[in-house]
């Protein structure tokens, strides 16, 4: 990590903005987004107000921007009421836009289904209608375990036109995890698939939500709608579960939105953190669909006859902000795909987008990575085979894009004609945060370059003081913005103490470190400053996968930290302590493997250990606290050169090398 950030930080390649993709661009060059910034900076409150009047569709002006009162828990435009389905599909009825593609969606056999505008319409109302009809009431929480599916953004929708907050769990989740979600967040209804349908498997996932309620805790919910993707037989559990078609039979297809206040909870998402288990980040209505319009112009630059693609599953932030909810306010035609980019073959992506003639590519660090290497092994999977000349944007996120991966997209997959916006933000941040604009930044490989517009991002130490450009250090956000999280559902004292620690004065704490260029002031991310893992753009806690391995009944102790992995960013590596003696060579390996399979059963796949290391311990100081940093090292593979002297058995460092 710290070699790739020092080549970023010396990247001299600079890209500037083709002419003609400038010429036309939303934000046309940078004196224009220097004037936004400037209006930003003169009134920040005035230009939010000023854009969420603009934006959004309100039933109800608001009369108020920023309520900063109960600050860390800010309110924007609080008196204003709306509905962010109607925004979304309504708006579009009686103009052009209602007859147009809303969704393509490519299943992973590659049959296309299309669906405008109108009929999303219609099918959000039949199916809002029949939720209503079930008994949901506003303020509802609905759980959503899903594939990726028309039926998926459907569900989502319905809950913003009824005002139920949804929480989508992406289903690459274990029962447990879904089963600890809907406890907390008192879920009343979910709505899930029978299976879903990956690189031409078939993986269940209603026996996920049974065995969910088999685990308890689970007695809020009152019914189970069941979306049959493949027709799978299935337990139907009398007076619970209840398919979809059930629920929209008969149902009309006008169903008048909920109207909600600004600050209602449009979602919650689950994301990890540092300690404990993962939280429910909980965005608003208003400034959530403000920032994902804003967005979707600013940074893809969205145009009428745009075929924009975001390749994030539903079950992620990037889905909601750039599948669920931007596109569709802003009326753009999207691929919605339900598969993997490696089946049938490594040029999955590539063809689709000839397919479909896409003009906006959204994907992570990591499938181009992935991709990278598959086509070195397979030539026919390279990109050069396919006519990607629709392309006219690309884009990246979840994760650092290394310069050598950034020229790749650029050259072989934009045929070096194709900006690329490399987009940091957050699951709680609701949308980019710091991000090239296509017609205006010059680009530089591995850089996030600038903040959008009323973005105060900066970097500070321990204390709040802003540092120089050229020093890493903490980045923080100075000022509440329209998108930002409200709180950590059920638990505002974490809210409070997870993003606005004391030491930092109120500035919003990203959990991320950054460092300025001294001449561009560009932001690099060099990564998280908390015990959170990015394994290939997944966030994954040290801690809760720590937890699962010692809930283990072989597991006396265990410790998890991250190694740099080419593929996937960071990969986990865990040291393990049995209750019985220490496994060496087939029995480590066959133990080392049934923990692996133990933490997919009790996180999810994405969790698996890749490293497992056995001890006899872990090394601790004389107090007993398990000294990280150099368990860091270890499974780096780097020679230790901190300070052992403080340890209780510096013996153990040379065991927990050689074990692997
Ligand atoms: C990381 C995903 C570098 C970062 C939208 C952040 C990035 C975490 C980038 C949030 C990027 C995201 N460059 N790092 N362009 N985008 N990250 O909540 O560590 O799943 O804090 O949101 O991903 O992950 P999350």
């Amino acid at each position: 990590m710290a070699g790739q950030i020092e080549t970023v930080m010396q990247e001299s390649r600079v890209f500037a903005p083709p002419e003609a993709f400038m010429r036309q661009a939303t934000i046309s060059g940078m004196a224009q987004y220097q004037a936004l910034c400037d209006e930003a900076g003169r009134d920040h409150d005035g230009f939010w107000s000023r854009l969420a009047r603009e934006q959004v569709l309100w039933h109800k002006p608001f009369t108020r921007g920023l309520d900063d009162s109960q600050a860390p828990f800010y309110k924007w435009f609080e008196d204003g009421e709306l509905n962010v389905s109607h925004n979304c599909l309504d708006r579009h009825l009686g103009t052009p836009v209602e007859n147009k593609v809303a969704i393509r969606f490519e299943a992973d056999d590659g049959a296309l289904t299309e669906v405008t505008y109108r009929d999303l319409y219609h099918q959000v109302c039949r199916f809002a209608n029949g939720l209503k009809a079930l008994g949901c009431r506003q303020g509802d929480r609905v759980i959503i375990y899903m594939p990726m599916s028309v039926e998926g953004i459907v569900a989502m929708q319905a809950c913003a036109r009824l005002g139920l907050i949804h929480s989508v769990v992406f289903g690459g989740f274990s029962a447990k995890s879904l089963q600890e979600r809907i406890q907390d967040a008192g879920a009343a209804w979910v709505i899930c698939a029978d299976e879903q349908v990956r690189g031409g498997r078939h993986i269940p996932l209603k026996p996920a939500v049974d065995e969910a309620f088999t685990l308890g805790g689970c007695e809020s919910v009152q019914r189970v709608v069941v979306y049959q993707r493949t027709g799978a037989a299935m337990d139907m559990h009398a007076g619970r579960d209840i398919t979809w078609s059930q629920v929209i039979d008969g149902q009309p297809d006008h169903c008048e939105p909920q109207w909600v206040g600004a600050e209602h909870p449009l979602f919650i998402l689950y994301t990890s953190g540092s300690t404990g288990k993962p939280k429910g980040v909980q965005h608003s209505s208003a400034g959530y669909i403000l920032h994902a319009m804003l967005t979707m112009k600013w940074t893809f630059d969205i145009k009428p006859e745009d075929i924009f693609w975001c390749t994030a599953d539903i079950g992620w932030v990037t889905g909601h902000t750039y599948i669920a909810y931007g596109p569709l306010a802003c009326g753009a035609t999207q691929i919605v795909f339900e598969g993997v980019p490696t089946y049938p073959d490594a040029g999955r992506f590539w063809r689709m987008i000839a397919r479909h003639k896409a003009t906006i590519f959204y994907t992570a660090p990591t499938a181009i990575r992935a991709l990278i290497k598959a086509c070195d092994t397979v030539e026919s999977t390279h990109p050069r085979h396919f006519d990607l000349s629709s392309l006219r944007l690309l884009g990246s996120v979840g994760e650092p894009i290394n310069p050598e991966a950034w020229m790749w997209y650029y050259n072989q997959v934009g045929g070096a004609r194709c900006p690329i916006v490399d987009t940091f933000w957050q699951t709680e941040t609701g949308g980019h945060m710091i991000t090239p604009l296509p017609g205006a930044t010059p680009l530089v490989p591995g850089s996030c370059t600038l903040p959008l517009p009323g973005i105060a991002a900066a970097i500070v130490d321990e204390a709040a003081n802003d540092l120089p450009n050229g020093q890493g250090g903490i980045l923080v956000v100075k000022k509440p913005w329209p998108s930002m999280i409200r709180t950590i559902w059920g638990d505002p004292e974490r809210f409070r103490k997870s993003y606005f620690p004391d030491e930092l004065k109120g500035y919003y704490l990203a959990g991320d470190g950054a460092v300025r260029n001294r001449v561009t002031g560009y932001f690099t991310i060099t990564g998280r400053i908390d015990d959170v893992l990015n394994v290939s753009g997944h966030r994954m806690g040290t801690m809760e996968i720590e937890s699962a391995l010692v809930a283990n009944p072989l597991v006396a102790e265990a410790a998890v930290v991250g190694r740099p992995d080419d593929l996937t960013g960071e990969a986990i590596a865990a040291f393990v302590v049995l209750k019985q003696a220490r496994p060496v060579g087939d029995d480590a390996r066959r133990i080392a493997n049934d923990l692996r399979n133990w933490v997919a059963h009790e996180i999810g796949p994405i969790a698996k250990p890749k490293d497992i290391r056995f001890g006899d311990n872990l090394p601790k100081t004389r107090s007993g606290k398990i000294m990280r940093r150099l368990l860091r090292a270890i499974a780096r593979g780097e020679a230790i050169t901190q300070d052992v002297s403080t340890l209780e058995n510096p013996a153990i460092l040379d065991q927990l090398k050689q074990t692997l």
